[in-house]
Formats: C-alpha cells, structure tokens, sequence
C-alpha cells in the first residue's frame, strides 16, 4: 500500500509539471474521507455497501507538494431512473475490474456479490434505467479515467463472482441532473494528518503581500506651450495579509447554476505607503487619469478538475490618479498606513434570500504629519489598488469571474495658495493649503462572459467613502515675499488694488474662491469614522464684494469710485483665442513659477508676447487686466484735492465729491464707463500674469519700490529673476497692442456699435458743462478738467517709466558687481545687463506713451 501511493506521488508531481497554469486536481482517495469505509466487518459474512443511491460525493484536492491544499467536493444527484455508485466504496471487495466498454468487476466473497445482484438488478428492469458507476482510479489503473461510466445492462455470473455491464463513459454534466460544489483549502497539514482529519474548511486564503517598485507615476503633460509633471514615489511600499475566499455552488444539467455563493474576508490585509508626490508647472488637465497595472502579485496558479471547475485567482496592485489641475510647484510628503479590520466580510449568494451580506471593509488608518514644500494649487486624488480576480468555471460551462478590486488608501488632494488681505492661514496674507483626504472603494463584481460580451451579475460596493479620514487642516502662510512662490505676492500696499481690480473677476469660476472652502473644513475631526449620511457638503463662499476705492480726503467713504463688472481672465482668454479681436493674452517668456532658478530667466526669456491661441490660462496667474487702472482715476483726484480743492475754504472735498459723483452729468460713472468693464474689455484690457501685472501696477503706482524681491535680496539669481521680471513688465507697456488699449481708453472707441468718448472725452464733456461751476467755486489756478487730467497723467506715467528705469539700472549694476558675474550668466544676459547698469535700457524699458 505504502509503495502504492508512492507512485501516485510521482504521479501527481509529473502532473504538476506538466500542467501550464492551471494545476489539475486529482482524486482524494476516498478511505481518506469517508468514515463509513472504516467500519470493522467480517468480509467473508457481511456485504459490503454496494447500494446503489441518487447521489453521491466526490472529492478532489491538489497534487501532494502543493503546501495549502485545496479540496474540492462535488455532490452530485442523478436524477429519476437513474442512481449512482463510487466503485471505492467496495474497492476493497474486488480481485479484478475492467474499465471499459465491457464493464466488469470480480468479488472476493460470495456475501457481497449476492447484495450486488439483488441491488443492481434494478437496471435491468426495463429500459429506462440506468446508474452510474464511478470507476476506481485504484483498481482501474492503466484504464481508469475520472469521468463517470453510465451502465444500462448487468449480468451476473454465480460460478465466478463475476458482474458484467454495458457501459459508456460520460461527462459529470451529462450524468448530473443536480449538483453542489463546495471548495476551500485543507487546514492541515498533510504529514501530520490521521485517516480522518480532513477539515474541509471551504476556504483559499490568497495572500496578497507585495512589495512595490518606489517609483510609482511619473508623468508630464504639455499643452499650449505650458508644461507639468506629476511625480509620485512610494519608499518601502506595500501591502500584506490574504484575502480568504470560500464557495459554495448549486446547479442542475439543465437550469445552469441555482445558487452562487462566494465570500471574501480579509486576513490582516493592510497597505503600507511612505508617499512622496510631486506636482511641478501649471495646466489645466481635461481627462488627466489613468489606472494602470503597478505590479502582479504571484499567487499559486489556479487548479481545475476538468470538466467540474476551473478555479483562477490573479491579484494585481493597479496604480490610478486623476487630477485636474496642476499650477505650481510643490512636494508633498506623508506615510500612511491602512488596515481593512479582519472581521470584515463579504457573502454574495446570486439566488439566495439574502443575496448579500457584508460588513465591515472600513480601512483604518495610521498616517504621519504631512509635509510640504513649496506652494501649489492642484486638485486630484491618487490611490492605489489591489484588485484580485477570480474566474470559477463551472460544469465545463458557467464561467464565472469574480472580481474583487480594493482601492485604499485613496488620497484626495486639493491643495490650493492664494492671497487674502485678512491672513491667509494666520498673519502671513499669502499662503497655501492643502487639503487630504484618505478613503477606500472596494467592491466585489461578478460577471461572465457571453458570447464575448461582460454580463455583470452582481456589482456590490463593500464600501466606498472618500473621505473616511481628514488630514488635520495644513495651512502654510508664505509670508510676504517668497521669491519662490508661483503667484503673484501682493504687498499691504497692493491690497486695495487688488482687492478692486484682480480679485473680482465677474467670472463664475472667479466667484469660487480659494480660500474660504479651507476655513469651513477646518473643524472637521480627523478621526476614522463611517457616517451613513454624507458628509455635508462645503459651500464654496463667495470673497467679499471689492470694497470700492475713495479719495484720500474721503473719510468718511461718501464717494464710492466703484469699478464695473468685468470678465475673468479665463473668460478674456477664451474669447480672444475665439476672435482674435479681443483683449489680447500677454504671454511673457518667464513662467509663473521659479523665481529662484536663474536658468529659466536669461535674456532670451525676457520677452512678452501676444500668443493668441495660448490655451492655459488660469485665475491662479493670470489677470484681467486694466491697461488704464481703476486706481489712476481716484489717484487724479487726489492730486486735484491737493493741488486746487485743499485750499479752498469750506468742505472742499465734498466739492469735488459733488462735481464727480452728485452732478446731472453722473461724471465718474461715465469715466468708469470707459475703463475696462464686460461690455469694453475687447477694447481697453489685456490677459497678463498676476506677477508680471503687478509689477506694472507698481510700476506707476505711488510706491518707492516696484519689487520688494529685487530691492531686497543679494542672491543674484533671484535678482536676475526679479529684473527681468520688471523689464518684461516694462515692456509690456511698449507694446503696441498695450499702448493701443490704453490709447482706446483715453480717447475713445467704438464698441458694438456703441461709441465710447475715452476718458480724456469725458473730462471734454465737463468741460463743456458750466453748471459744474454754477453750484461749485472753481479754483483759482484750475484749467480744465481734460488738461488737468492729461498733465496728471503724462507726468505719472513719464515719472514711471523713470522709476522702473532707475531701479533696472540699479539691480542690473549689483549683478554686473558680483564677484563671479561672469561665471553666473550666459554671454547675452551679461551683455544686456551691462547696458541696463550704464542706463540703456532702450529696448526694454522706454516711454513710448504716443497720446499727444
Ligand atoms: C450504504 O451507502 C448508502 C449510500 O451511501 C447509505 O445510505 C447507507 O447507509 C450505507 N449502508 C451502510 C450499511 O453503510
Ligand atoms: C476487458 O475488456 C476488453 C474489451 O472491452 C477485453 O479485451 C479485455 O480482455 C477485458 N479484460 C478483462 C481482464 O476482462
Ligand atoms: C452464494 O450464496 C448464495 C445465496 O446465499 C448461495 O445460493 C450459493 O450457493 C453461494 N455460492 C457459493 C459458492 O457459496
Ligand atoms: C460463468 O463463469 C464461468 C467460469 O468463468 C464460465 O465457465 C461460464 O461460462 C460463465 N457463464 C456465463 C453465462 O457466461
Ligand atoms: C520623470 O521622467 C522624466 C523623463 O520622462 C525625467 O526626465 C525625470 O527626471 C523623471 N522625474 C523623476 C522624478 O524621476
Ligand atoms: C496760482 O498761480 C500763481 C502763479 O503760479 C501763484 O502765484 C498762486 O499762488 C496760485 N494760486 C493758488 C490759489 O494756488
């Protein structure tokens, strides 16, 4: 006996190597399972147990070198005139088989040849009957085959024991009319186990440990002219722990399966990610996602028996993100950790009562402090996902897959940097924030294919929550001046320029803020939680309306120099790339990023451009901006106060309040008319950077430094950086598609079919009204209002240029002074910056205001 299993031990391994993929099960001896073969009896007086029955148990497990067993057993009912019988229930009974055509077994004793001629005669009742006689691989060696015999006819043979059949070998679906299925895995072990310690324990465990590569993502983008990256990294990442799944299956020949019931619980499985990501540039993303195939876990093939079930795990890790936006530059680092709790459990039944039952599934999540470096606006979510497959065939028909796909953790990003007058995070008015969520889907999907085509039986969520974990709010207040920050860092003095005349935007996506989202999620508990109801959902607030600008000796605020609506420059953007007729888009050669990397501000950047088809326009960095400012109009009336109102006796404030804002002619209201509104943008505004924008701004603005940056730092990098940053701004203004907008707005334009006076013809229209002076005392040294006005406005904007000139010249002599100017720069910017340190700034910075 010893010897005998030994040869089938060969067997098995011969087996083993043989089958590709798929591991053939074999036959479980049945004196390995069945308790009833060992009861004690006296062969040669009592029968052994031929009785033929309607069903009968088979079971199958894995070839002996396989160290988790499967087992596999299948009952199987034969239906009306027809009973079944395994030869190994008497195989001890037997001196001699046949297993062929002409089926023949031989007893030993005279007893149990008696019961079987009493039993099996049934068959030869009339036709219609018939059973099925399992052939015992034991016995029918060289003959046997594991398929079913189905025997019509018996005779017997007194003088020799001998039973003779007409047989033919069948399928198991041919001779089943119902059957069940049931696998799992032997939890003990081979060696140690008794006769009768198989545990079937209707259960695989799929371990799923990996270890994954650390270089998860790294992806670009370009668009228009712009470019990003996204760069994520994983050090020591992984998962570990099993998947343990169990089947039960129910089916007949003809009504296919009846009952499918499968289940999944975890088994320590968690996920362990040490995550680096990097976001670098500035686009905007359409359909930025992708899931992919990080790594495939190697699981033990998958096993069949043929003709009864064919069983297939495949476990992959697949990697997705999806973004939408990427604009500036950041690193952020965290670790997380996430377990899915052992009592977890996941019962599909197809056609049971209760077809499903699951519980548990929520990760749990151990994370460490977030860092981050560098400021960014992005919003997109990352996760990572184990996705176990399993194809079940059934019958030699009835594929069924089943899909299990758990993504966690999935990190949900929204990070976003901006600017607010009031503190962004706490003092610092420019800061960034981010926001990380970290949640799971997992879901179960079964399905097989028809024809081809997916049929999905059951779809199920085991849980799906984004945000079952909360980073604790992270704020990151970016001070005043960053010279590596991406947006435009507004100073105190800036504040009520920008607050009028960037940051409000009559845009719906202006009105979307940034920065109040942040505040209201602040309260939430960063503690693992599974809430039924959805979390509430975050109204995006509205910034507060622009305040309005008012003249200095306005105190008490009566007259409110209230700007029109204008668009956003998303919307001046789009518009121009439509018609390129519009408010042209600025584009200059430094990108809105980096100003610490001299590399990307050589002289061969320092250039702005009218790009028309530019398709990466974004609020973030860009403006709508005014070529003749909101705030020029109220700094002409605080020159007119201090020049010829002051020293008027009486409120003369309140003159000069009344002439512009209270008089029949509604005069500010029509200065304001001509600056750029929704209706005038095509005509008086351009699309320009926030940095570059703000730099013009303080370029003509009363302030004694344009940039902050440039007067303060000794690096000559950034200094570089910031210079060129001025002289593009200055160039800007050169431009004759700038200079041609500003000209429209002070001496007027026609726009749909609407004829505009300009500025400077408003001040004519006042002119011409004498009841300005018939209720106000005209000082004594005034002129007219146009004049007035037209000397104000060469002077500041002569008194400009100078200024930004002066301050080119002075950076430009520090850089050319350091001590390895030469080997700092390339030979063009070196030259150039040597013209601007003797004051030749011709080609950069030159007053060409053409208003004559
Ligand atoms: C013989 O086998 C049948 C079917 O498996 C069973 O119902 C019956 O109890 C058995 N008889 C004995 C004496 O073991
Ligand atoms: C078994 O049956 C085959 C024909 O089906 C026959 O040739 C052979 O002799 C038989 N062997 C025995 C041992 O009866
Ligand atoms: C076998 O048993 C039957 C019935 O009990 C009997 O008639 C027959 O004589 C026996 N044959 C032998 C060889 O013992
Ligand atoms: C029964 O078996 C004996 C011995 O092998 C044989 O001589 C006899 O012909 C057989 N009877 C029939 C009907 O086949
Ligand atoms: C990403 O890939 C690009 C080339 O495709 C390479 O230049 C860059 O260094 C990579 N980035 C990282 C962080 O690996
Ligand atoms: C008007 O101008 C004259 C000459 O420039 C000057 O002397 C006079 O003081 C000015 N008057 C006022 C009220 O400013």
């Amino acid at each position: 006996m010893r010897a005998f299993s030994c040869t089938f031990a060969m067997l098995w391994l011969l087996q083993l190597v043989l089958a590709e993929g798929e591991v053939d099960l074999v036959p479980m001896p049945r004196h390995l399972w069945d308790g009833s073969m060992h009861v004690k009896r006296d062969a040669t007086t009592e029968a052994a147990n031929i009785s033929l029955t309607d069903h009968e148990e088979m079971r199958w497990t894995s070839p002996p070198e396989d160290p988790k067993p499967k087992i596999v057993s299948m009952v199987v009912w034969t239906g009306q005139d027809r009973l079944i019988l395994d030869m190994a229930k008497f195989g001890f009974e037997l001196k001699k088989v046949n297993c062929t055509e002409n089926m023949m077994v031989q007893f030993r004793h005279n007893v149990s040849f008696q019961a079987a001629k009493k039993n099996w005669d049934w068959v030869n009742f009339n036709g219609m009957r018939s059973f099925v006689l399992i052939a015992d691989h034991f016995l029918c060696g060289k003959d046997w085959s594991p398929d079913p015999w189905l025997i019509s006819t018996v005779k017997f043979n007194q003088t020799d024991l001998t039973v003779k059949m007409e047989a033919s070998k069948k399928t198991w679906k041919y001779i089943s009319h119902a059957y069940t299925l049931d696998f799992g895995e032997q939890q003990m072990s081979r060696k140690r186990q008794g006769f009768l310690d198989f545990n079937l324990d209707r259960a695989f465990a799929l371990d799923l440990s990996s270890k994954w590569p650390s270089k998860i993502l790294n992806k670009t983008w370009t668009s228009g002219g712009a470019k990003a990256t996204f760069d994520v990294s994983c050090v020591d990442c992984g998962t570990s722990g099993q998947l343990v799944f169990n089947g039960h299956i129910e089916g007949s020949a003809f009504g296919g399966i009846d009952k499918f019931a499968i289940s999944a619980t975890p088994n320590q499985l968690q996920a362990a990610l040490n995550l680096q990501i990097g976001f670098d540039g500035v686009i905007k993303l359409k359909d930025a996602k992708d899931e992919f195939d990080l790594l495939t876990i190697p699981l033990p093939a998958g096993w069949r028996i043929p003709g009864v079930l064919t069983f297939g795990p495949n476990a992959k890790i697949k990697a997705g993100y999806s973004l939408d936006k990427i604009a500036g530059s950041a690193t952020i680092t965290t670790g997380v950790a996430a377990v899915i709790p052992d009592d977890s459990l996941a019962r599909v039944d197809l056609f049971g009562k209760k077809s499903l039952d699951i519980h548990g599934w929520i990760p749990t999540f151990e994370t460490q402090p977030l860092q981050l470096q560098a400021e960014l606006s992005a919003t997109g979510s990352l996760y990572t996902k184990v996705a176990v497959a399993v194809s079940l065939e059934v019958l030699d028909e009835n594929g069924v897959n089943v899909d299990v796909n758990l993504a966690f953790p999935k990190l949900s990003i929204t990070a976003s940097g901006g600017y607010d007058a009031n503190g962004f995070c706490n003092a610092d008015p420019f800061g960034v924030s981010l926001d990380i969520d970290l949640g799971a889907e997992l879901e179960l999907t079964g399905w097989t294919e028809i024809d081809g085509d997916k049929n999905v039986l059951f779809e199920v969520d085991l849980f799906k929550k984004d945000d079952i974990f909360e980073f604790p709010p992270f704020c990151l207040g970016l001070g005043s001046d960053n010279p590596g920050s991406c947006s435009a860092v507004i100073d105190e003095e800036d504040a009520e320029w920008y607050n009028n005349e960037v940051d409000d935007p009559v845009t719906a996506l202006a009105r979307l803020r940034r920065i109040p989202l942040r505040r209201m999620l602040a309260q939430r508990r960063p503690v693992p939680r599974r809430s039924i109801s959805a979390p509430p959902t975050p109204t995006l607030e509205k910034r507060a309306r622009r305040s309005g600008y008012y003249m200095s000796c306005d105190s008490k605020k009566n007259y409110r120099i209230y700007m029109k609506d204008y668009n956003g420059p998303e919307h001046l953007a789009s518009a121009y790339n439509a018609n390129p007729t519009g408010a042209p888009i600025m584009l200059p050669g430094i990108d809105p990023c980096g100003d610490d990397d001299s590399m990307d501000c050589l002289k061969n950047a320092w250039t702005i451009e009218d790009s028309p088809g530019y398709t990466s326009v974004d609020k973030d960095y860009w403006d709508s901006e005014h070529v003749y400012e909101g705030d020029w109009v109220k700094s002409f009336l605080n020159y007119l106060y201090e020049k010829h109102f002051k020293a008027q006796t009486g409120d003369s404030c309140k003159t000069l309040g009344d002439i512009f804002f209270n008089a029949a002619g509604q005069y500010m209201d029509k200065l304001l008319t001509q600056l750029g509104t929704i209706a005038t943008a095509d005509k008086t505004m351009t699309v320009l950077t926030k940095k570059e924008n703000q730099l013009k701004h303080r370029i003509f603005a009363p302030v004694k430094h344009i940039d902050r940056i440039a007067e303060k730092t000794t690096n000559p990098h950034i200094k570089l950086c910031r210079v060129a940053r001025i002289a593009i701004s200055c160039k800007y203004m050169m431009h004759q598609k700038v200079q041609a907008a500003l000209l429209n707005t002070l001496t007027g334009y026609t726009i749909g079919g609407t004829q505009y006076p300009g500025i400077d013809g408003v001040f004519q229209q006042m002119d011409a009204d004498t009841s300005i002076w018939a209720d106000n005392i005209k000082p004594t040294n005034f002129t007219t209002w146009a004049n007035e006005h037209k000397e104000w406005f060469k002077d500041m904007y002569e008194l400009g240029i100078a200024k930004a000139r002066a301050q080119l010249q002075d950076y430009a002599y520090f850089l050319v002074n350091v001590d390895d100017f030469d080997d700092l720069f390339d030979a063009d910017t070196r030259k150039a910056l040597e013209a601007f340190s003797v004051g030749d700034l011709e080609e950069y910075c030159k007053d060409t205001l053409s208003w004559t």
